[in-house]
């Protein structure tokens, strides 16, 4: 039940602090060695590369995946649209394995790569929060989410498990490959980190809805803007903001704007940066200053190591590869204040069901 909240989608969003202290119990002992069936480490370490499969906000958590098994594993992964991928099938390297992320267990599109993974003999993991859900029979293995039912239409809590799940794995890979990376990584510490950092963030969530109601709810359109995993979390920010508040957002690469979309930034339009890649971060506030000189709003969401008096949300510091579990977090509150404050139906935005199969 809602308990005393409004909606859902403000429930869950703040559940998140208590899905990051389920899944560091979960998946690591005392000492932070991860406790991953053996037989999954096993079976991925033999692979070459990566697939990681999905659609919409799972989609955009296997982009984060793929920083955190590349950096942590050295395996090379690719992301792709399930949808795209079961009529158009990837080229495979030699021993490929494939992981699906889905929150639901359900979706179509997953499931028809799904089903083509498996006549070819390929070895799969689903990662999903519903267990016994189509997607986890019928892959090779799966891994919980443990985030919780998930009843709002848009996804929150499901996408930051589903990035500290892969970053579980990418520890327990990391290390059977001897990278030392992985050896050295201590995800006890950062998980506990991103709790007390979303918690705070969560605390804060007066700020986010100022932002919301200045800036965005009367506005037609907004931009998200980042690089390296902050692209990641603002194509995800942008189509959490747009599904629930319907101002048309659109997430970019921060240097690709002026590759041709900085044409639309007019008086006003609203564009939120986040930076938090030590080596971008100078770089992207160069592309703020550019918006700024066309006459956007600008918000800025920042990792304290970088920030600033006239940053407007300070992130607490945290390994930069971990760092989607605290920037996505006033994406989602910035979008269920817009929501709300527009009288929108919050956690059932329409045109939209929760779990989509239908391909
Ligand atoms: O259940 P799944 O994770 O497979 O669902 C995939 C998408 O339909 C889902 O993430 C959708 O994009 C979200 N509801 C958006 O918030």
């Amino acid at each position: 039940s809602k308990g005393t909240y409004e909606h859902y989608m403000l429930k869950e969003i703040d559940e998140q602090p208590g899905v990051m202290r389920h899944i560091s119990q979960t998946y690591l002992d005392d000492a932070g060695n991860p406790k991953v069936d053996s037989k999954i480490v096993d079976a991925v370490a033999k692979a070459d590369r990566l697939y990681i499969f999905a659609a919409g906000t799972s989609y955009h958590a296997g982009l984060v995946g793929k920083a955190l098994f590349e950096h942590y594993t050295g395996i090379p992964t690719e992301v792709g649209y399930a949808s795209e991928a079961g009529y158009h099938f990837p080229m495979m390297s030699k021993n490929p394995f494939f992981i699906f992320l889905t929150q639901s267990g359900e979706t179509a599109d997953s499931r028809v790569v799904l089903k083509e993974t498996n006549k070819r003999g390929i070895p799969s993991l689903t990662m999903t929060n519903v267990e016994g859900s189509t997607l986890s029979r019928e892959a090779t293995y799966t891994m919980l989410l443990g985030a919780g039912p998930e009843i709002a239409v848009a996804s929150t809590k499901a996408y930051t498990a589903q990035v500290a799940v892969q970053a579980v794995l990418a520890k327990a890979l990391g290390e059977k490959l001897g990278v030392k990376e992985a050896q050295e990584w201590n995800l006890h510490h950062d998980l506990a980190i991103a709790a007390e950092g979303i918690q705070q963030l969560v605390d804060g969530k007066e700020k986010l809805k100022e932002i919301a109601d200045k800036y965005l709810i009367k506005s037609r359109n907004a931009f998200y803007i980042g690089r390296g995993i902050d692209h990641a979390v603002a194509l995800e920010a942008a189509l959490k903001l747009k599904e629930v508040s319907y101002i048309q957002t659109e997430g970019f690469a921060a240097a690709e704007l002026k590759h041709g979309t900085i044409s639309l930034i007019e008086n006003g339009t609203p564009v939120i940066a986040l930076i938090n890649d030590p080596v971008t971060a100078e770089l992207t506030r160069g592309n703020i200053q550019e918006v700024v000189s066309r006459g956007a709003n600008i918000v800025t969401i920042v990792s304290k190591e970088f920030a600033n008096s006239s940053d407007d949300i300070v992130l607490p510091e945290i390994n930069y590869y971990m760092s989607a579990l605290l920037t996505v977090i006033p994406t989602q509150l910035l979008a269920y204040y817009a929501s709300r404050d527009k009288g929108l139906d919050v956690d059932k935005p329409r045109n939209l069901a929760k779990s989509v199969t239908v391909e």
